[in-house]
């Protein structure tokens, strides 16, 4: 199938790009490359560099690839520099999935698969967080891809579009083979902070907030593998028809605290990381934990992690080999 991946140079995005082309299927990344990387793509013919707010272009792209349907990645996607630029997360995340869905109506593409996330959800107590719990996001990250879940729907309403929503949790891992993994310019996610500290690269990794109330006072989390996703992704896309509308949290079903992670990290490095415990971040909740069975049920979903550990052997893999991202 011909498929456009919006963000497909980025680390969840280029990871389903591989994985599609492995499975057979022709995908093309649609990227600005502000913070996806060309070297994650792997072969040249395969990346436009394009803006989403750039409906001409996208529409352009579309038509020129034959594109059947989208997976739309592309997004800004940290919590804390949601809080300090919230215009920045409105325009992107909103009015480009906006421009985006304008661009398949005029080309007449009628399937769209969506990465939504976690920080959609309510602070709640109660886990696992099933697609039924309520959401009621905290953070203008969480608030601007809600509001993305919202123009889908409408959209797929009035021009008989089909959707499948995924809500991931903590996405994280890399290619086995270690070719490939996560590179940010600006990085805040736990496992690439935690092999950076690992290699000397920054001094010490901050753990905000060991005063919840979880196990070891560190927030919890759910860590699921970019392959996973991805093969989620396939599954959804293979089965999409207009007029379809379904979401499903992507987790592995398993919390694992902060300190946890760096545990695991050291026994797959064999180092100590330097760590300092830092105030709690606005927005973080105590846990976060999904339930995963309706993908399972519905797509016939089947993660192939389950802890944390393997997935951080993977991602040391590529850190390891690569101690300035695809730089090195
Ligand atoms: N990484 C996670 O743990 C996680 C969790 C939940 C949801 N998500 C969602 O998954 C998606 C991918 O996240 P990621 O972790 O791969 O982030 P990422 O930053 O690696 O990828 C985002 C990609 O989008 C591109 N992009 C940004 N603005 C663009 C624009 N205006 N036009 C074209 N391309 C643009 C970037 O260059 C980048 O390649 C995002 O939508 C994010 O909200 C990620």
């Amino acid at each position: 199938m011909k498929m456009l991946l919006t963000g497909g140079a980025g680390y969840v995005g280029s990871a389903c790009l591989r994985w599609l082309i492995k499975q057979g299927h022709d995908p093309i990344a649609y990227d600005d490359l502000s913070t996806g990387n060309r070297a994650a793509v792997p072969n040249p013919a395969r990346l436009v560099v394009g803006d989403i707010l750039d409906q001409e272009k996208v529409e352009h792209t579309i038509r020129t690839h034959d594109i059947e349907t989208v997976m739309h990645f592309a997004a800004v996607a940290s919590v804390p520099e949601s809080i300090a630029q919230p215009d920045l997360y409105w325009r992107v995340n909103v009015l480009g999935t906006k421009s985006l869905l304008d661009a398949m109506v005029a080309c007449e593409v009628k399937t769209i698969v969506f990465s939504s996330t976690a920080a959609t959800f309510a602070f709640t107590e109660e886990m696992p967080i099933t697609e039924a719990s309520p959401q009621l996001p905290e953070t203008p990250y969480g608030t601007t891809k809600l509001a993305c879940e919202w123009i889908i729907k409408e959209y797929a309403r009035a021009y008989d579009m089909g959707y499948t929503i995924f809500r991931y949790f903590n996405a994280c891992g890399a290619d086995a083979g270690g070719d490939y993994g996560e590179n940010r310019p600006e990085e805040s996610h736990l496992i690439p902070l935690i092999f950076a500290a690992a290699l000397g690269k920054r001094d010490t990794l901050k753990v905000f907030g060991n005063d919840f109330d979880t196990r070891d006072g560190s927030c919890v989390r759910d860590y699921i593998h970019n392959d996973d996703l991805a093969q989620a992704h396939q599954l959804a896309a293979e089965t999409l028809q207009p007029g379809m509308g379904r979401d499903y949290n992507l987790g592995s079903g398993i919390g694992t605290t902060v300190l946890e992670v760096v545990q695991a990290c050291e026994r797959v490095t064999q180092l100590s990381i330097p760590y300092e415990i830092a105030g709690r971040r606005p927005g973080d909740p105590a846990t976060l934990i999904a339930s995963s069975e309706k993908a399972k049920q519905e797509l016939g979903w089947k993660p192939q992690y389950t802890t944390v550990e393997p997935i951080a052997q993977t991602a040391w893999d590529w850190h390891s080999k690569h101690p300035d991202g695809y730089a090195s």
